[in-house]
């Protein structure tokens, strides 16, 4: 190791002093202290606060970075994949996506030292909400986030819940994180690990469960799955598969839990779904139509009250950043300069935010004429 990277800590001289709790309100600094290459295209970057602070959050929830890369800003969320059991540090893993802005740019520029500004922890894909004795983690590629970090809590408190992973890749080099699960599932009587690969590695023939997850695989590796409580989070498809596989299979979807990585789908699919409601209304809305006026474009749109303004924005032809489309990301964060609306947001935006005037406009909805700073 070099000179460089040794950083003294007063918290291991002084184990007693405990630092002040990290407020999403009021932090948002954070500083990149350790690069981890998981595998060829996945990093996880280890997170502190610019002066020691300590995280308090669900095992699965996930932060929003806000970053500003070649002057155009753009958030993303990741799930911390740390867990919450160890609360001085934080950790994202991140997969390369193919041309993707963000996650291209995090892997190329990210180095000790760098700085990010990030918004929560937040959301509500977790194991801490639905306690059971018996889990079952299904994840795939970079979905493993949220459930390693469900994982780690657990053997970290040594709850004694009894889990079963199952876990797909493309091929063993693929596996994230394959070192540690393997080692929790030595140490700890009560997890089982088992990956599920579609290939072998250039250097690796794959001997375990080989092809898609089906319920073959299921039924060999676990066969007790009906009663346990089920975390899944992977690609779309992956996703959807699962949830045939545990219907079919006559599973309690009661007890099925899925985060999804892609808002996209949900963004295309949300104001669809608005319009078909606006269309099924038909004339009879009496809804108070208000004017919006975007200062920096020089639009001006009508919003009718019961709508947000994004989805007016849309309806006009105007194309304005964001993402999730529920309140969550803050990728719509705007400025109302003039005008008031009634929001109702996930938590995407935080209070000293709407006392400053801003808004996240995919949930806020006119109850007067509005200036929007965009
Ligand atoms: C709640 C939440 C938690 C998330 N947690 C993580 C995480 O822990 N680790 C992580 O790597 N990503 C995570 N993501 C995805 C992340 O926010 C970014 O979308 C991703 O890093 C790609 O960003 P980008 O700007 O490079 O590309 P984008 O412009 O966001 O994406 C480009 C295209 O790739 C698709 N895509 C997005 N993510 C993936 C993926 N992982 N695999 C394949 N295709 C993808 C998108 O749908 C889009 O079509 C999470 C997303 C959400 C909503
Ligand atoms: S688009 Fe995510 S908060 Fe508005």
């Amino acid at each position: 190791m070099d000179a460089r990277t040794i950083r003294p800590d007063p918290r291991l001289a002084s184990p007693a002093e405990v630092p002040p709790t990290w407020d999403p309100e009021r932090d948002d600094v954070l500083v990149v202290r350790q690069v981890r290459q998981e595998t060829a295209d996945v990093k996880t970057f280890v997170l502190a606060p610019a002066t020691p602070a300590r995280f308090r959050y669900l095992p699965g929830q996930f932060i929003t970075l806000d970053l500003d890369i070649d002057g155009v800003r753009l958030n993303r969320c990741y799930t911390l994949s740390s867990s919450p059991t160890r609360p001085d540090t934080v950790a994202i893993t991140v997969k390369r996506v193919p041309g993707g802005p963000v996650s291209n740019f995090l892997h190329d520029h990210l180095r000790e030292g760098s700085v990010l500004r990030a918004v929560g922890p937040m959301g509500d894909f977790t194991c801490a909400q639905h306690e059971a004795p018996k889990y079952l983690f299904l994840s795939g590629g970079s979905g493993i986030t949220p459930v390693m970090s469900m994982a780690r809590a657990h053997a970290d408190l040594a709850t004694g819940a009894d889990i079963a992973f199952l876990h797909s890749a493309r091929t063993p080099a693929d596996i994230i994180f394959r070192a540690e699960l393997e080692l929790m599932a030595r140490t700890t009587p009560t997890f089982r690990f088992a990956a599920i690969c579609e290939a072998d590695a250039p250097f690796e023939p794959w001997h375990g469960l080989r092809g898609r997850l089906s319920l073959a695989h299921l039924e060999a590796a676990v066969p007790d799955f009906r009663a346990r409580e089920v975390f899944v989070c992977g690609p779309a498809p992956y996703m959807a598969a699962v949830r045939e596989m545990l219907r079919a299979a006559g599973f309690d979807m009661a007890r099925h839990h899925e985060e999804s990585f892609d808002f996209a789908t949900l963004a295309t699919a949300e104001p669809e779904v608005a319009a078909e409601v606006i269309a099924a209304e038909g004339e009879t809305s009496a809804a108070r139509v208000h004017r919006v006026e975007f200062r920096k474009s020089g639009r001006v749109i009508e919003c009718p009250e019961d709508m947000n303004v994004l989805e007016a924005a849309r309806r006009a032809g105007m194309r304005l950043p964001s993402s999730c489309t529920k309140g969550l990301c803050g990728t719509c964060k705007c400025k109302l300069a003039e005008g008031t609306v009634e929001m109702k947001h996930g938590g995407g935006i935080r209070q000293r935010e709407i006392d400053a005037g801003m808004v996240l406009i995919c949930c806020a909805r006119p109850t007067s004429d509005l200036v929007i700073e965009r």
